[in-house]
Protein backbone atom coordinates (compact mmCIF):
# COMPACT_ATOMS: atom_id res chain seq x y z
CA UNK A 1 0.00 0.00 0.00
CA UNK A 2 0.97 3.33 -1.15
CA UNK A 3 0.92 6.32 1.06
CA UNK A 4 0.78 9.65 -0.70
CA UNK A 5 0.93 13.12 1.67
CA UNK A 6 0.42 15.62 -1.17
CA UNK A 7 -1.76 16.17 -3.81
CA UNK A 8 1.16 15.92 -6.22
CA UNK A 9 2.42 12.57 -5.06
CA UNK A 10 -1.13 11.47 -5.40
CA UNK A 11 -1.63 12.20 -8.95
CA UNK A 12 1.54 10.62 -9.49
CA UNK A 13 0.30 7.33 -8.11
CA UNK A 14 -2.65 7.25 -10.35
CA UNK A 15 -1.18 8.25 -13.40
CA UNK A 16 -0.72 5.06 -14.49
CA UNK A 17 -3.41 3.96 -12.63
CA UNK A 18 -6.22 5.76 -14.70
CA UNK A 19 -6.47 2.99 -17.49
CA UNK A 20 -8.51 0.86 -14.86
CA UNK A 21 -11.46 2.49 -12.17
CA UNK A 22 -10.58 4.17 -9.26
CA UNK A 23 -12.54 4.32 -6.09
CA UNK A 24 -12.35 6.52 -3.30
CA UNK A 25 -13.16 6.41 0.44
CA UNK A 26 -13.23 9.95 2.13
CA UNK A 27 -12.45 9.10 5.67
CA UNK A 28 -11.44 11.48 8.74
CA UNK A 29 -9.77 8.70 10.17
CA UNK A 30 -10.27 6.49 13.02
CA UNK A 31 -11.14 3.79 10.95
CA UNK A 32 -13.93 1.00 12.02
CA UNK A 33 -15.64 -1.68 10.39
CA UNK A 34 -17.81 1.12 9.23
CA UNK A 35 -15.09 2.20 7.05
CA UNK A 36 -14.40 -0.99 5.87
CA UNK A 37 -17.45 -1.94 5.09
CA UNK A 38 -16.62 1.08 2.16
CA UNK A 39 -13.92 0.08 1.42
CA UNK A 40 -14.90 -3.55 0.12
CA UNK A 41 -17.58 -1.85 -1.58
CA UNK A 42 -15.11 0.26 -3.50
CA UNK A 43 -12.88 -2.82 -3.74
CA UNK A 44 -15.48 -5.31 -5.44
CA UNK A 45 -15.73 -2.27 -8.34
CA UNK A 46 -12.62 -0.67 -8.61
CA UNK A 47 -9.37 -1.76 -9.77
CA UNK A 48 -7.49 0.90 -7.48
CA UNK A 49 -8.99 1.57 -4.32
CA UNK A 50 -8.00 4.94 -2.67
CA UNK A 51 -8.68 6.34 0.74
CA UNK A 52 -8.60 9.76 2.00
CA UNK A 53 -7.05 10.06 5.69
CA UNK A 54 -7.66 13.51 6.83
CA UNK A 55 -9.30 15.45 9.98
CA UNK A 56 -10.82 18.35 7.96
CA UNK A 57 -10.64 21.34 10.91
CA UNK A 58 -13.20 23.64 8.58
CA UNK A 59 -15.91 21.37 9.05
CA UNK A 60 -16.03 21.15 13.10
CA UNK A 61 -18.10 23.50 14.69
CA UNK A 62 -16.42 23.37 18.18
CA UNK A 63 -13.02 23.19 18.82
CA UNK A 64 -13.50 20.82 21.77
CA UNK A 65 -14.42 18.68 19.53
CA UNK A 66 -11.90 19.39 16.56
CA UNK A 67 -9.50 18.29 19.54
CA UNK A 68 -11.21 15.45 20.73
CA UNK A 69 -11.09 13.40 17.06
CA UNK A 70 -9.26 10.53 17.74
CA UNK A 71 -6.28 10.68 15.64
CA UNK A 72 -4.69 6.77 14.95
CA UNK A 73 -3.05 6.74 11.80
CA UNK A 74 -0.54 3.86 12.31
CA UNK A 75 -3.61 1.89 13.34
CA UNK A 76 -5.75 2.72 10.32
CA UNK A 77 -2.63 2.43 7.89
CA UNK A 78 -2.67 -1.21 9.30
CA UNK A 79 -6.42 -1.42 8.61
CA UNK A 80 -6.47 0.18 5.30
CA UNK A 81 -3.59 -2.02 4.18
CA UNK A 82 -5.04 -5.14 5.42
CA UNK A 83 -8.89 -4.02 4.41
CA UNK A 84 -7.77 -3.88 0.46
CA UNK A 85 -7.02 -0.16 0.35
CA UNK A 86 -3.98 0.13 -2.78
CA UNK A 87 -3.52 3.87 -2.25
CA UNK A 88 -3.88 5.98 0.99
CA UNK A 89 -3.95 10.13 0.69
CA UNK A 90 -2.87 11.18 3.85
CA UNK A 91 -1.79 15.41 3.56
CA UNK A 92 -1.40 17.41 6.29
CA UNK A 93 -3.45 20.84 6.85
CA UNK A 94 -1.15 22.70 4.61
CA UNK A 95 -1.48 21.08 1.70
CA UNK A 96 -5.01 21.11 1.65
CA UNK A 97 -5.42 24.62 2.86
CA UNK A 98 -2.15 26.80 1.93
CA UNK A 99 -1.41 29.87 3.16
CA UNK A 100 -3.93 32.03 1.45
CA UNK A 101 -6.84 29.83 0.86
CA UNK A 102 -9.92 31.92 0.07
CA UNK A 103 -12.32 29.34 -1.89
CA UNK A 104 -15.39 28.26 0.45
CA UNK A 105 -18.05 25.75 -1.43
CA UNK A 106 -21.27 26.16 0.05
CA UNK A 107 -24.26 24.34 -1.05
CA UNK A 108 -27.56 26.69 0.26
CA UNK A 109 -31.03 26.10 0.87
CA UNK A 110 -32.59 23.24 2.75
CA UNK A 111 -30.29 20.71 2.02
CA UNK A 112 -27.59 22.59 3.70
CA UNK A 113 -28.83 24.52 6.32
CA UNK A 114 -31.73 22.11 8.07
CA UNK A 115 -31.38 19.86 11.18
CA UNK A 116 -26.72 19.30 11.31
CA UNK A 117 -26.34 22.66 9.10
CA UNK A 118 -28.83 24.30 11.83
CA UNK A 119 -27.52 22.20 15.13
CA UNK A 120 -23.92 22.40 13.75
CA UNK A 121 -23.76 25.84 11.98
CA UNK A 122 -23.47 26.95 8.26
CA UNK A 123 -19.78 26.58 8.32
CA UNK A 124 -19.96 22.68 8.99
CA UNK A 125 -21.30 21.95 5.56
CA UNK A 126 -19.36 24.40 3.55
CA UNK A 127 -16.60 22.93 5.18
CA UNK A 128 -17.39 19.49 4.07
CA UNK A 129 -18.57 20.20 0.28
CA UNK A 130 -15.28 22.26 0.17
CA UNK A 131 -12.82 19.31 1.46
CA UNK A 132 -15.27 16.75 -0.53
CA UNK A 133 -14.72 18.84 -3.79
CA UNK A 134 -10.47 19.37 -2.94
CA UNK A 135 -10.29 15.50 -2.60
CA UNK A 136 -12.65 14.59 -5.57
CA UNK A 137 -10.62 17.05 -7.47
CA UNK A 138 -7.03 15.37 -6.31
CA UNK A 139 -8.24 11.95 -6.73
CA UNK A 140 -10.54 12.57 -10.10
CA UNK A 141 -11.97 8.73 -8.83
CA UNK A 142 -14.51 7.31 -10.90
CA UNK A 143 -16.65 6.50 -7.63
CA UNK A 144 -16.93 8.07 -4.54
CA UNK A 145 -18.04 6.26 -1.22
CA UNK A 146 -19.21 7.19 1.79
CA UNK A 147 -21.68 5.84 4.03
CA UNK A 148 -25.24 6.28 4.76
CA UNK A 149 -25.03 7.20 8.26
CA UNK A 150 -24.71 10.66 7.08
CA UNK A 151 -27.67 10.65 5.44
CA UNK A 152 -27.55 14.86 4.55
CA UNK A 153 -23.78 15.02 4.04
CA UNK A 154 -24.95 12.16 1.62
CA UNK A 155 -27.46 14.75 0.15
CA UNK A 156 -24.96 17.94 0.21
CA UNK A 157 -22.36 16.06 -1.43
CA UNK A 158 -24.59 14.83 -3.86
CA UNK A 159 -26.00 18.27 -4.48
CA UNK A 160 -22.87 19.61 -5.10
CA UNK A 161 -21.82 17.12 -7.74
CA UNK A 162 -24.57 17.70 -9.70
CA UNK A 163 -24.23 21.71 -9.34
CA UNK A 164 -20.67 21.68 -9.99
CA UNK A 165 -21.01 19.17 -13.06
CA UNK A 166 -18.21 16.56 -10.95
CA UNK A 167 -18.10 13.44 -12.87
CA UNK A 168 -17.67 11.33 -10.03
CA UNK A 169 -20.81 8.34 -8.89
CA UNK A 170 -21.35 8.77 -5.42
CA UNK A 171 -22.24 5.52 -4.23
CA UNK A 172 -23.95 5.34 -0.73
CA UNK A 173 -23.28 2.42 0.92
CA UNK A 174 -25.78 1.12 4.92
CA UNK A 175 -24.72 1.75 7.70
CA UNK A 176 -22.75 -0.42 9.61
CA UNK A 177 -23.55 -1.28 12.93
CA UNK A 178 -22.91 -2.84 15.99
CA UNK A 179 -24.46 -6.63 16.73
CA UNK A 180 -27.08 -4.49 19.23
CA UNK A 181 -28.49 -2.12 16.40
CA UNK A 182 -25.80 0.73 17.55
CA UNK A 183 -24.72 2.62 14.35
CA UNK A 184 -20.98 2.31 14.32
CA UNK A 185 -19.05 5.85 14.24
CA UNK A 186 -15.81 7.39 15.43
CA UNK A 187 -17.64 8.86 18.55
CA UNK A 188 -18.59 5.61 19.77
CA UNK A 189 -15.29 5.15 21.61
CA UNK A 190 -16.10 7.93 23.59
CA UNK A 191 -19.28 6.56 25.32
CA UNK A 192 -18.91 5.36 28.94
CA UNK A 193 -20.32 1.66 29.35
CA UNK A 194 -23.84 3.42 30.91
CA UNK A 195 -23.91 5.98 28.13
CA UNK A 196 -23.30 2.95 25.34
CA UNK A 197 -26.04 1.23 26.53
CA UNK A 198 -28.37 4.41 26.91
CA UNK A 199 -27.64 5.06 23.27
CA UNK A 200 -28.96 1.77 22.08
CA UNK A 201 -32.43 4.07 22.16
CA UNK A 202 -31.56 5.48 19.52
CA UNK A 203 -31.64 2.38 16.99
CA UNK A 204 -34.79 1.27 19.12
CA UNK A 205 -36.89 4.71 18.17
CA UNK A 206 -36.44 4.33 14.57
CA UNK A 207 -37.02 0.54 14.70
CA UNK A 208 -40.03 1.71 16.58
CA UNK A 209 -41.34 4.27 13.70
CA UNK A 210 -40.55 1.79 11.50
CA UNK A 211 -42.90 -0.77 13.00
CA UNK A 212 -45.26 1.91 12.99
CA UNK A 213 -44.86 2.74 9.59
CA UNK A 214 -45.75 -0.85 8.57
CA UNK A 215 -48.91 -0.59 10.29
CA UNK A 216 -50.32 2.23 8.79
CA UNK A 217 -49.42 5.46 10.79
CA UNK A 218 -48.07 8.05 8.73
CA UNK A 219 -48.66 11.70 10.59
CA UNK A 220 -44.79 12.51 10.93
CA UNK A 221 -46.27 13.98 14.59
CA UNK A 222 -47.75 10.83 15.69
CA UNK A 223 -44.51 8.92 15.18
CA UNK A 224 -42.31 11.66 16.36
CA UNK A 225 -43.87 11.21 19.47
CA UNK A 226 -43.02 7.59 19.70
CA UNK A 227 -39.93 8.01 19.05
CA UNK A 228 -39.75 11.04 21.75
CA UNK A 229 -41.04 8.36 24.57
CA UNK A 230 -38.33 5.71 23.39
CA UNK A 231 -35.36 7.94 23.81
CA UNK A 232 -37.54 9.10 26.78
CA UNK A 233 -37.15 6.14 28.59
CA UNK A 234 -33.58 6.15 28.26
CA UNK A 235 -33.32 9.48 29.02
CA UNK A 236 -32.41 11.02 25.87
CA UNK A 237 -33.70 14.58 24.93
CA UNK A 238 -33.06 14.34 20.84
CA UNK A 239 -32.12 17.77 19.24
CA UNK A 240 -34.37 16.42 16.43
CA UNK A 241 -36.41 13.51 15.29
CA UNK A 242 -36.94 14.77 11.72
CA UNK A 243 -39.23 13.40 9.37
CA UNK A 244 -37.67 14.88 5.53
CA UNK A 245 -37.20 13.60 1.50
CA UNK A 246 -33.99 11.84 1.68
CA UNK A 247 -33.09 14.00 -1.75
CA UNK A 248 -33.84 17.59 -0.80
CA UNK A 249 -34.25 17.00 3.45
CA UNK A 250 -37.74 19.31 2.79
CA UNK A 251 -40.06 17.97 5.75
CA UNK A 252 -42.70 15.30 4.78
CA UNK A 253 -46.46 16.57 5.85
CA UNK A 254 -47.45 12.59 5.61
CA UNK A 255 -44.68 9.73 5.64
CA UNK A 256 -46.33 8.56 2.06
CA UNK A 257 -43.14 7.82 -0.12
CA UNK A 258 -40.16 6.87 0.62
CA UNK A 259 -38.96 9.02 3.90
CA UNK A 260 -35.63 9.69 5.67
CA UNK A 261 -36.55 9.56 9.57
CA UNK A 262 -33.25 10.89 11.43
CA UNK A 263 -32.17 11.54 15.06
CA UNK A 264 -29.76 13.33 16.57
CA UNK A 265 -28.89 13.84 20.15
CA UNK A 266 -26.35 13.58 22.49
CA UNK A 267 -25.69 10.85 25.55
CA UNK A 268 -23.42 12.09 27.62
CA UNK A 269 -21.16 14.34 26.20
CA UNK A 270 -21.08 13.15 22.91
CA UNK A 271 -23.50 13.74 20.07
CA UNK A 272 -24.54 10.62 18.11
CA UNK A 273 -26.68 10.87 14.72
CA UNK A 274 -28.82 7.96 13.32
CA UNK A 275 -31.33 7.53 10.26
CA UNK A 276 -33.32 5.25 8.69
CA UNK A 277 -35.40 5.26 5.22
CA UNK A 278 -38.94 4.66 5.81
CA UNK A 279 -40.72 3.10 2.72
CA UNK A 280 -44.36 2.91 3.47
CA UNK A 281 -45.40 -1.28 2.35
CA UNK A 282 -41.83 -1.49 2.55
CA UNK A 283 -39.47 -0.74 5.30
CA UNK A 284 -36.33 -1.04 5.87
CA UNK A 285 -35.49 -1.76 9.61
CA UNK A 286 -32.84 -0.06 11.89
CA UNK A 287 -32.02 -2.86 13.79
CA UNK A 288 -28.73 -4.83 14.08
CA UNK A 289 -27.11 -6.62 11.60
CA UNK A 290 -24.51 -4.93 8.86
O1 LIG B 1 -17.75 11.60 6.69
C1 LIG B 1 -16.59 11.99 6.93
O2 LIG B 1 -15.76 11.28 7.52
C2 LIG B 1 -16.17 13.40 6.51
O3 LIG B 1 -17.22 14.29 6.63
C3 LIG B 1 -15.56 13.43 5.09
C4 LIG B 1 -16.57 13.04 4.04
C5 LIG B 1 -14.35 12.52 5.03
C6 LIG B 1 -15.11 14.86 4.78
O4 LIG B 1 -14.17 15.31 5.70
Amino acid sequence: MIVARTVAALRDVLRERRVGSIGLVPTMGALHEGHLSLVRAARGESDTVVMSIFVNPTQFNEASDLAAYPRTEERDLELAAAGGVDVVFAPDAAEIYPAGFATTVSVTGVVAESLEGAERGRGHFDGVATVVSKLLLAALPDSAYFGAKDAQQVAVVRRMVADLGIPVRIVVCPTSRDDDGLARSSRNARLSPGDRARALAIPRALAEVTDAVASGVCDPRALRARAESVLAHAEIQPEYVAFVDPGTFEPVASVADATLVAIAARVGDVRLIDNTVLTPGHTVPARGGA
